[in-house]
């Protein structure tokens, strides 16, 4: 009765974080939430397998839960925003080794978790569920570690025919059906050992960048092995929390590929240089009379003290730089001096989701000053500055003007309707996507070369 109770608190408390989760103003408490029902839902476990005090069962697992939280802490303290992805990544990986693992345990021990029957054979549904819970397990499990080292950029990637992938998944499909008629062992270790191979040829071959969608794709998978594992063991808050995970990574995964105007399949079986683009040779284009307007940050600070209103887009190169805090400071001078100062985020700005709201947030700017796209698109057009922060893609015109780009149709920041852009990056190289922005060479356009937080801070000086 009480394991029941703490696990519908537990689920409620999930529920409530993903919620709180959603938007940078309640993401502390949506955090706190999610400690909360973990903590309730470890108690509940406890309750549910009835593990006396004093015993040395329980005090192996206190232990490892002391020793698996402190390498828990220590790395979410140590790593840098930039590498957050890796992060998760890696976290992810757990979460499919465990779901391979908890298979094991319950083919080796059913009885414990109350699948066996009175022959000590599992049932046929719980088989199925064991094999389709392992298989996406491994499947996430070598997926991550593959997504980890390419984000870290120790490997590089292969090329992976799709006949190797066919031949891979359909050797597990088939071997699970040989698992559930015969429940043998040598059928649970093959297709285990065939999922973890399909989750490398699967993700080898993906972009380094696309890689968040990949991680977020993974984590839906992590939470769809554990409802599975849940269901193995009729336990109801796995199935809720791996319902919850499952969806809302899915979730996650549709609104990034949207904000790319990629499908999923699109960024899982069509690797960056096989996509149709025409990504030009920008030296080859300045060259041929294209030229660019630089600019000193004096040029710019006299032009910003007489903009009555300026929009900020800050991009992948503002986390890069850490340009943040010189960013608030910059914002309230030219509040200072009577200029309307907003921030304009583009869904997929930076990285991953949200990046470029938690870092704003990191350096103490308000909320009400930050806009999404739809909210913000159309005061570039009576905006006197648009300063662009180490952003490219997100603010490229061939998403509208060039069809075949391989960003057309993607969302855009109109930037270029402001009065003047100032773009503030290192070189005229390219972004993520590897597409030329004609925007470096409009008229309105003032390129201001160099690293994004040492150009604003000079800004900020000449203020
Ligand atoms: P990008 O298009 O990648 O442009 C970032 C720019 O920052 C680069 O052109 C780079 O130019 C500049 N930069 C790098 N370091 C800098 C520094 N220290 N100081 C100043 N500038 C610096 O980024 P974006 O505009 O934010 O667009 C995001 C891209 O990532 C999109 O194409 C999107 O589809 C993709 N993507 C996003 C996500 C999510 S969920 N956010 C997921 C997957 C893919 P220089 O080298 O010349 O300095």
């Amino acid at each position: 009765m009480i394991m029941n109770i703490l696990y519908l608190i537990a689920a409620i408390c999930f529920i409530f974080s993903l919620k709180g989760l959603s938007s940078p103003e309640t993401a502390y408490y949506g955090n706190v939430c999610g400690i909360v029902g973990m903590f309730l839902a470890g108690c509940a476990a406890y309750l549910a397998v009835d593990v006396p005090f004093g015993t040395s069962d329980l005090w192996f697992s206190l232990v490892a839960i002391v020793i698996g939280g402190g390498v828990g802490i220590t790395i979410a303290k140590s790593v840098s925003m930039t590498n957050l992805p890796q992060m998760v990544a890696g976290f992810h990986s757990l979460v499919g080794l465990a779901a391979v693992l908890v298979t094991f345990a319950t083919y080796f021990a059913p009885e414990i978790f109350n699948i066996a029957s009175v022959d000590g054979t599992i049932g046929k549904c719980s088989l199925l569920e064991m094999g389709i819970g392992a298989a996406i397990g491994a499947i996430t499990f070598s997926g991550s570690v593959v997504a980890f080292l390419k984000l870290d950029g120790v490997y590089g990637g292969h090329n992976v025919s799709s006949a190797v992938n066919a031949f891979l998944a359909s050797s597990v499909v088939s071997l699970i059906t040989w698992f559930v008629i015969s429940e043998s062992i040598y059928a649970l270790t093959l297709f285990t050992l065939f999922a973890f191979m399909l989750g490398f040829t699967l993700i080898a071959p993906v972009g380094g960048a696309d890689m968040p969608v990949i991680v977020s794709m993974l984590n839906s998978y992590s939470g769809w092995a554990t409802a599975g594992i849940g269901f193995t063991l009729q336990n109801d808050l796995l199935i809720i929390i791996g319902a919850l995970v499952g969806a809302s990574g899915a979730i996650l995964s549709y609104v990034m590929c949207r904000g790319m105007n990629r499908s999923l399949c699109n960024v899982m079986f069509v690797s960056g240089a096989n996509r149709t683009s025409k990504t030009y040779n920008v030296v080859s284009k300045s060259s041929n009379s294209y030229s660019f307007r630089a600019g000193a940050p004096e040029d710019a600070a006299f032009i910003l003290k007489n903009a009555k209103s300026v929009i900020i887009v800050p991009g992948y190169g503002m986390a890069t730089s850490q340009a943040q805090h010189s960013l608030k400071e910059f914002g309230d001078i030219l509040k200072k001096n009577g200029t309307s100062v907003r921030y304009a985020i583009h869904p997929v700005a930076g990285r991953m989701p949200g990046h470029m709201n938690v870092l704003l947030a990191e350096a103490g700017i308000p909320y009400e000053d930050v806009f999404e796209l739809d909210e913000i698109n159309r005061d570039f057009a009576s905006c006197d500055v648009a300063y662009v922060v180490g952003a490219n893609d997100i603010t490229n015109p061939a998403t509208k003007n060039d069809p075949s780009s391989s960003i057309y149709g993607m969302p855009v920041l109109e930037v270029e309707k402001a009065k003047i852009v100032l773009f503030l990056k290192r070189s005229i190289g390219c972004g993520y996507a590897g597409v030329d922005n004609e925007l470096f060479y409009s008229q309105n356009t003032m390129m201001l070369l160099g690293d994004a937080k040492k150009t604003t801070e000079s800004i900020i000086k000449a203020l």
